[in-house]
């Protein structure tokens, strides 16, 4: 933890003390060139991205990068290529990967649990902007965050079909903005929140709200991912189901500890969805031999510790680690062929 950036001299300091790291700066080259950093972690909105990452990977600094990767499919390539070339360790965040149930059900479908996967069907719902008094925070500036709740969630769940299930072969997709015009707020507003009420002066929203597609993967399965920001009462809600020749999943991010399974092996009379808690440890369930006796849950700040636990210890090992930066290309090759159907009202290859 050697420095902290940020833009607010006197915030980024009060960080700095509170978390305990060595140093801070309003900088970012500082942090790129400095010789006394091996590691890189991105957190910035989504259109500084591609430019940090390169600078990062040009100074050979292994890089850890926030979703979505970039802007466009064009930016996310120049990353890789950077990441590449300088060989260094690179990776997206994409920390649902590491909750627990997530890598269990990813070990079930490898051990072919399910075995031929017909459906994936995932749906990424939040409300924090459902109010058309919230602000035109960046996340609804499509200069700043490339889209809406396309790149900002679908990425998510889109990760989890290329984790779990494969690579998308085509989509079929729509988008939609439903408000339109929102109160410009004051410097200062973050990504997701914002302190009071804005000015009455107003801005237009260039992003989508929801955005939804049918797809089919490469190896036949089917698949349905919803994402959008206004479901009222919806505030991080991740619902995936899969659905298999064999048996299905079910998992759901407000009971993250669990992963529910169906086995059609099971003897009739006693088939039905089994609940596993996911807390097992002695290297029964991922992740668990690093923390509480079985059945001591754990949450959602687990899956970037996981994340970042896994990514250091690559870049220690100078090993690569999923996701990498081509897996944020192949993410963004899906996110923009939805924009593009959704535009066009086409089917779109991958
Ligand atoms: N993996 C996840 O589940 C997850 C969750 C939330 C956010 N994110 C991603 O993290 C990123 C940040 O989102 P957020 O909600 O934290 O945004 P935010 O607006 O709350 O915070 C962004 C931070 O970046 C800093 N910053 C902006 N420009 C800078 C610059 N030029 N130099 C130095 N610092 C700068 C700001 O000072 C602020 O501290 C986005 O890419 C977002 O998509 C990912």
């Amino acid at each position: 933890m050697h420095s902290l950036c940020g833009r607010n001299p006197a915030a980024v300091q009060a960080a700095r003390a509170q978390l305990g790291w060595h140093s801070a700066t309003t900088d970012w080259h500082e942090l790129v060139e400095s010789p006394l950093i091996d590691i890189v972690d991105i957190n910035t909105p989504n259109d500084s991205h591609a430019e940090i990452a390169i600078a990062a990977a040009q100074n050979g600094k292994h890089v850890l990068c926030e979703k979505p990767l970039a802007l466009t499919v064009k930016q996310a390539q120049a990353m890789l290529a950077a990441a590449q070339k300088s060989k260094i360790v690179h990776m997206v965040c994409h920390n649902y990967r590491r909750i627990p149930a997530i890598a269990q059900a990813k070990k079930m479908i490898a051990e072919g649990a399910l075995g031929q996967i017909y459906h994936y069907r995932a749906r990424y719902a939040q409300d924090w902007p459902a109010d058309p008094e919230f602000p035109l925070v960046w996340r609804l500036q499509k200069a700043v965050s490339g889209s809406g709740a396309n790149g900002d969630i679908n990425s998510h769940i889109i990760d989890l079909g290329r984790f779990l299930v494969g690579e998308f072969k085509e989509v079929c997709g729509l988008t939609h903005t439903f408000i339109h015009e929102r109160p410009l707020p004051e410097a200062g507003s973050k990504g997701h929140s914002y302190p009071g009420k804005a000015p009455r002066k107003m801005g237009k929203v260039t992003v989508d709200d929801a955005a939804m597609f049918l797809g089919r993967f490469e190896n036949g399965a089917l698949a349905n991912l919803e994402a959008t920001r206004l479901a009222l009462g919806r505030k991080n809600h991740i619902e995936l189901e899969i659905n298999g020749s064999k048996g299905s999943l079910y998992f759901d991010f407000e009971d993250m500890n669990r992963l529910k399974f169906f086995d059609s092996t099971n003897p009739p009379d006693r088939q039905g969805f089994r609940d596993i808690l996911v807390t097992q440890q002695g290297g029964v369930h991922p992740y668990m031999n690093n923390w509480w006796p079985a059945g001591h849950i754990i949450g959602y700040e687990h899956t970037f510790i996981h994340t970042i636990a896994d990514f250091v210890n690559a870049c220690v090992e100078g090993k690569p680690v999923q996701p990498t930066f081509e897996d944020g290309v192949r993410n963004q090759r899906v996110l923009e062929a939805v924009e593009e159907s959704a535009k066009s009202g086409k089917w779109i290859k991958i």
